[in-house]
C-alpha cells in the first residue's frame, strides 16, 4: 500500500460541538484563574498541516505541534500521542497503572508458559509491557511494534522492537504467534474488525489474542456535574475520534468483543475493571488504583490533550490549558466521585 499524505482535518464548528454536548472552549476561562502555561499562538493546526507537506521518509523527522513532538511519517498513521520525553514518562507510569489495575498481572488469557514461543505487542509504546512479559516468559521471543522509535535500547535478549503501522496489512505469515497483545490503541485503529482479522490470521491455532482499552468517557454519580471537566472529557475525545476517523469509543461500542467474534476467535472472555478518578473511594485497593491513575493522568495531561483538543477540535492552547487546570482541580477534589472503566477481552483461535 502506498504511503498516504496526512489529511487536513476540518475543525468542528461551535454548533457541531454544541450538538454533542461540548461546552464552548471559552467556558474554561471562567472556571480557572490560573495563568495559561501553553500560550504559544504561533503553533496551531495550520502550522501542523503545512509541516506535513514537507515530511521526510525518516521516522526520526518528528512533527511539532504546540511545543510537543509526534511521530514521523510512516504509512498512513496519524497518532494523537506525543513521543517526547515527558510523554514517554507518562507511558511508563501508565504501564504501572494497568499492571496495578490488573492486580499485578500482565495478561488474562490462560497462557501455558511451556507453550508460549512467539509473542507480539501491537503499538508497544515505550515497550514496558513487552519487557516485563519477556522476563516472565524467558523462553518466548517477544516483538513490540510501534510507529515511533521510543523504545529503550537495553532490553532482555528475548525482546526486539520493530517500526510498523498496524493499520496496514501485517507482514507476518499465517499462524505465527502464540499470543498477540493489543493495549490502549483507541483513537489509533482505523478498523477494529480488520485489526482482529489480522490478529486471527497471524495467531497460531490454540493461541490467544488479548485487547485492553479504557472507556473514553468519564462517568460518575451526582457529584459529577454535567458542565464539569470530568463530564466534558469524553464528549471532546469522542468528537475528536470521529473527526480523525479513528474511534475512541471502543469500550462503549464493545468493539473488542465484536471484532474478536467476527474474526472467529472462540472462548472469548470479557473483564471490566473499575477505577475511581482520584483518591475518593473508601475501599483501599480501589483508592490505590485511583491514586496511580491520577498520578499518570497528571504526569502529562497537556500531552494527552494537545492533539485531540487543540489540533483536531481547534481549541487554542490557552483554552486547552484552562480546561486541564480545571480537570486537575476536580481530580483532586475527594467530593467529586468520577470513575472510569477498563475492559480486557481475550479469545482463542480454534485448533
Ligand atoms: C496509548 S499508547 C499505548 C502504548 C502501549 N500499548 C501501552 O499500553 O503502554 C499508543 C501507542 O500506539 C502507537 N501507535 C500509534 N499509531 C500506530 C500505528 N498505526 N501502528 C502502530 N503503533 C501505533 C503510538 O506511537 C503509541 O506508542
Amino acid at each position: 500500500m502506498a504511503a498516504q499524505p496526512a489529511q487536513q482535518l476540518p475543525l468542528l464548528s461551535n454548533e457541531e460541538q454544541a450538538a454533542v454536548g461540548i461546552l464552548p472552549a471559552s467556558h474554561w476561562q471562567q472556571q480557572s484563574t490560573q495563568e495559561d502555561p501553553n500560550d504559544d499562538s504561533a503553533s496551531s493546526l495550520g502550522s501542523f498541516v503545512s509541516s506535513t507537506a514537507s515530511l521526510t521518509e525518516s521516522i526520526f523527522a518528528y512533527r511539532h505541534i504546540n511545543g510537543r513532538t509526534y511521530h514521523g511519517e510512516i504509512g498512513n498513521a496519524e497518532s494523537w500521542e506525543p513521543n517526547d520525553e515527558r510523554h514517554k514518562e507518562a507511558l511508563d507510569i501508565a504501564h504501572h497503572v494497568y499492571t496495578v489495575v490488573l492486580d499485578g498481572k500482565l495478561h488474562n488469557a490462560p497462557l501455558d508458559k511451556k507453550n508460549v514461543q512467539k509473542v507480539v505487542d501491537i503499538g508497544t509504546g515505550t515497550g514496558m509491557w513487552a519487557i516485563d512479559f519477556a522476563d516472565e516468559f524467558p523462553d518466548s521471543e517477544v516483538i513490540g511494534t510501534d510507529i515511533t522509535p521510543i523504545q529503550p535500547p537495553w532490553v532482555p535478549p528475548n525482546v526486539k522492537f520493530e517500526i510498523d503501522d498496524c493499520n496496514r496489512e501485517w507482514t507476518w505469515a499465517d499462524n505465527t504467534f502464540d499470543f498477540i497483545h493489543i493495549r490502549m490503541m483507541f483513537g489509533i485503529i482505523e478498523d477494529w474488525d480488520a485489526l482482529f482479522r489480522q490478529a486471527y490470521r497471524t495467531c497460531k491455532p490454540g493461541g490467544y489474542t488479548e485487547s485492553f482499552v479504557c472507556d473514553s468517557t468519564f462517568r460518575g454519580d451526582e457529584t459529577v456535574k454535567d458542565d464539569s471537566a470530568i463530564a466534558q472529557w469524553g464528549r471532546v475525545w469522542n468528537a475528536a475520534g470521529k473527526k480523525m476517523g479513528r474511534t475512541f469509543e471502543v469500550y462503549a461500542e464493545n468493539l473488542q468483543q465484536k471484532g474478536m467474534e467476527a474474526a472467529g476467535f472462540v472462548d472469548i472472555e470479557v473483564k471490566d475493571y473499575y477505577i475511581p478518578l482520584g483518591v475518593w473511594h473508601k475501599d483501599k485497593v480501589l483508592a490505590e488504583k485511583g491514586l496511580w491513575w491520577k498520578i499518570h493522568a497528571e504526569s502529562d495531561l497537556e500531552g494527552y490533550l494537545n492533539y485531540p483538543f487543540h489540533a483536531v477540535m481547534g481549541w487554542t492552547p490557552a483554552e486547552t490549558g484552562l480546561y486541564a487546570a480545571q480537570l486537575r482541580k476536580e481530580l483532586n477534589n475527594p467530593k467529586i466521585h468520577g470513575y472510569t472503566t477498563v475492559r480486557s477481552v481475550w479469545g482463542r483461535k480454534p485448533e
